[in-house]
């Protein structure tokens, strides 16, 4: 079955699931587009604040009428005060004969001109690292940047900048993002206890990541860096319906195992209509500090292969080396204790192709 008929049938089973004013989800102004991958279908529901308690049963109706649907796929439907703009007033079924459906579009976020998630198939490969390095050499080519980990199950976005102690509020609602090395950060991980495991069900862990996006007092920023989990999974598919994303930047290592797997979030996003702005291939080789003699550990080049194959752009590579693990663990990442060394030229020139890509789609 195709993806347009998956969502067609979908739509068909919402046609069986009421909503509190009268009318069915079906045509109801609030249902966002039904997305379909390869693992998941997902979609949100718009609702007014305050309205959620009365959608609970319609999102577990939901639910079940659409793993009806589902192939075998997981379900997400998720609840979202985020109404979309032009969205008919939620609570009730669009206008006459309900033809008005409007989707919930994913919406920018106030004062950032420009979101990037940076993305991997498979766990280990380096994110994190990248994400903050990364962020770090576009602040150091001038713009404003800003990080937050979108990692709920294993935050380490504090651990690589050392930030330590619990956010700040303002007026009791929003969060005062922690600064470090000039960035603006936020995390779930110092809310958390220390080695606290978190079980986030779907619709909590897409409501956490809506509160620490737009929870946040960002002020004006140029990037805002989203340092994702490994894989194609709820928070992915998330935060592409909550949030207008510039692009993803894709992180391998040259092993091919990596690479199978980078291949499937690469597809996600191009079938959710995110650009992939380019794979960066981490972990590239290594040049041993005393005879500078280079090792391919894990193969070489298998990233720009890729990168060709799919006609995506290859951002750069980053050597496996010593200071970048150790400086992170250090709470100081490589783009900021050796800002001349390799390492971070490596950075830069993915920050350079990165900028240039922003610039060109603006
Ligand atoms: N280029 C590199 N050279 C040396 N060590 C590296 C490099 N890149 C990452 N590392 C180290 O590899 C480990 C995993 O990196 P990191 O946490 O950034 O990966 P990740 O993809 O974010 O992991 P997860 O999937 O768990 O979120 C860390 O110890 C990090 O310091
Ligand atoms: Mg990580």
């Amino acid at each position: 079955m195709s993806d347009d008929s998956i969502a067609a049938a979908v739509r068909q089973a919402l046609k069986n699931v009421p909503v509190p004013d009268g009318g069915t989800l079906a045509d109801y102004a609030g249902l966002s587009d039904i997305i379909v991958t390869p693992s998941a279908l997902a979609f949100a529901i718009a609702v007014e604040p305050g309205m959620e308690g009365a959608f609970g049963p319609v999102q577990a109706a939901a639910t079940k009428a659409t793993e009806s649907c589902a192939q075998g796929r997981k379900v997400l439907v998720s609840l979202t005060g985020d109404k979309g703009p032009g969205s008919a007033p939620a609570g009730g079924p669009a206008g006459a004969g309900g033809a008005q459906r409007s989707a919930v579009q994913p919406m920018p976020v106030k004062g950032i001109r420009h979101i990037i998630a940076v993305a991997s198939g498979k766990g280990g490969v380096g994110k994190s690292t990248c994400s903050v390095n990364i962020a770090l050499a576009l602040q150091a080519q001038g713009l404003k940047v800003g990080i937050l980990d979108a990692d709920l199950y294993g935050p380490s976005v504090p651990h690589l900048l050392g930030i330590d102690g619990k956010p700040a509020f303002r007026d009791e609602k929003m969060f005062i993002p922690f600064e470090a090395h000039g960035l603006k950060a936020m995390s779930i991980g110092p809310m958390l206890e220390a080695d606290q495991a978190v079980v986030w069900r779907g619709p909590m862990a897409s409501s956490a990541l809506r509160q620490l996006l737009r929870e946040t007092d960002w002020g004006e920023l140029d990037v805002l860096i989203i340092d994702l989990p490994p894989g194609t999974g709820d928070i992915q598919i998330s935060l592409c319906q909550q949030v207008k994303l510039a692009g993803t930047i894709i992180i391998s290592t040259p092993q091919d195992l990596a690479l199978i797997d980078a291949k499937k979030a690469m597809d996600m996003f191009l079938r959710l209509k995110i650009p992939v702005f380019g794979i960066v291939e981490n972990m590239s080789c290594f040049i041993a500090p005393d005879t500078g003699k280079r090792y391919d550990i894990f193969g070489h080049g298998g990233a720009r292969e890729t990168a060709e194959r799919m006609g995506l752009p290859f951002l750069g590579e980053i050597p496996l080396h010593m200071s970048i693990r150790s400086q992170s663990d250090a709470g100081v990442p490589v783009r900021v204790s050796d800002p001349e060394g390799a390492e971070a030229a490596a950075f830069d020139h993915v920050a350079t192709l990165v900028r240039q890509r922003l610039e060109t789609d603006a």
